[in-house]
């Protein structure tokens, strides 16, 4: 292990991690992730514990955690028994307040439904998308100012992510940081401080479905059906007869999914290379590692930490018996440290074997449909950045977390970028 990998370990949580009664581990609170010290105690549960039942918290309620690469495979690739139907997340929803969405159904109506937004990422709409985010990129990225503090994570990582949503919804792009918004509230608990009340999120929430209204009758009316997610889902067969509540469910679904994954994955890669800068210098060297790179940031970062299913019957995995009703946490992120599957799985290594064998997109029938249009993303913005910088971009202090354990990602990071080529 290298020198930075080591510091990197070195986290004064491991002592509490190790010390307290395995019962009493909860990894679903929300401050060990922006902390930081979520790793020992997943390193723990897989050593001592890999299929652990924790009495949560009175957000989550009980829930099983599974932290094992194998054991999360075999859950997530068996939608039979592991429903997605409760919700992905430990925390229910509001039984006033639901918000019906393809990620949370089962099938038939999951498979019907995600067949209709599909074509947003086929491979010849992919192409076509290419040269506009390699545009926008560049032109993020001339606009940075060199020699002093700027917040990566606001002038990168959310302008880019913003402006390809904008382009999938065909959304009026000088309102596009209502998205930013949205995606932000969307996933938005009281202690979080993005919200004041579960009232205010509500309400922000009818608001971009009121918004979203007005583009859906729009688009619904177009003589030419549109090549855009809101025609597609205005359009098609299994979802043109949506309630407002199902058509907020399935923007929100389709706006965190293409904003704060890729957002953190933006931020998350620029921060790795800083701890472990002899990689920043392979990739230097070598940008024709970008491709093999891309995937292995997504590993490391492992932007969703978790997917929630709920066992329709009992049901036994890695020894220990589910029953029928329960809540189960794959937690992606514990998986892909999985010493026994990936080789130093905590150093970044982007030129590693087999970078895309990981589970930050999950499998099975829900594994991420905008999968290979978050390479491209990331692909295209490290193309642009070595474009512009043959030193590496500085990370200035440690970065501000999110505080959530689902959404596993940075709110604020200063970086300083050096003077271009
Ligand atoms: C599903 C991660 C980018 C749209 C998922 C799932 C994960 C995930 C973990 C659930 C998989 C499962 O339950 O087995 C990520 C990561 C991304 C990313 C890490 C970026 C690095 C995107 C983008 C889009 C998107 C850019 C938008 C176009 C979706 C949708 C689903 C999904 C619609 C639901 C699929 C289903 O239920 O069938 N994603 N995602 N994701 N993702 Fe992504």
């Amino acid at each position: 292990m290298s020198d930075a990998a080591v510091k990197y370990e070195a986290d004064e949580a491991r002592d509490e991690a190790y010390s307290i009664p395995l019962a009493e581990i909860n990894v679903a609170d929300p401050s060990l992730f922006r902390d930081y010290k979520m790793w020992p105690y997943f390193e723990r549960l897989r050593a001592e514990a890999p299929v652990h039942y924790s009495q949560g918290n009175e957000d989550t309620g009980p829930y099983w955690s599974v932290t094992r690469y194998n054991d999360i495979m075999s859950v997530d690739t068996n939608h039979q028994v592991f429903s997605s139907e409760g919700g992905i997340t430990l925390r229910d929803q509001d039984e006033d307040f639901k918000l019906p969405m393809f990620i949370a159904m089962d099938p038939p109506k999951h498979d019907d439904q995600r067949k209709v937004v599909s074509p947003i990422v086929a491979p010849g709409n992919l192409a076509k998308l290419e040269g506009t985010i390699r545009e926008r990129a560049g032109k993020i990225l001339d606009e940075l100012p060199t020699g002093e503090p700027v917040d990566w994570v606001d002038r990168v990582s959310i302008e880019l992510t913003t402006q390809m949503l904008a382009t999938l919804f065909d959304f009026p792009f000088e309102e596009r940081r209502k998205l930013t918004r949205w995606s932000d509230v969307a996933t938005a608990t009281e202690e979080s401080g993005i919200i004041e009340s579960e009232e205010q999120r509500r309400a922000e929430l009818l608001e971009c479905a009121e918004y979203f209204m007005g583009l859906w009758n729009e688009r619904v009316n177009a003589r030419e059906p549109g090549n855009d997610l809101i025609s597609m889902l205005a359009h098609g067969e299994s979802t043109r007869n949506m309630d407002k509540m199902e058509y907020l469910g399935n923007l929100i679904l389709l706006i965190v999914g293409g904003n704060d994954t890729t957002r953190n994955s933006i931020s998350g890669g620029l921060y790795a290379l800083n701890k472990f800068p002899d990689q920043y210098k392979k990739l230097l060297a070598n940008p024709g590692i970008i491709p093999n790179m891309v995937p292995e940031i997504i590993r490391w970062q492992t932007p969703l930490a978790y997917m929630r299913r709920t066992a329709l019957q009992d049901a036994e995995v890695g020894g220990q018996t589910i029953r029928k009703g329960e809540k189960v946490a794959m937690w992606y992120v514990s998986g892909n440290r999985d010493e026994s599957v990936i080789q130093n799985p905590n150093e970044l290594v982007i030129d590693r074997e087999r970078p895309r064998q990981h589970l930050s997109f999950g499998f099975g029938i829900h594994r991420c449909v905008g999968n290979r249009l978050a390479e491209m993303q990331l692909r295209i913005i490290w193309e642009e950045i070595l474009k512009r910088w043959d030193q590496p971009i500085r990370v200035l202090s440690e970065p501000q977390r999110v505080h959530s354990s689902f959404v596993k990602g940075y709110e604020k990071m200063m970086v300083e970028l050096p003077k271009r080529k």
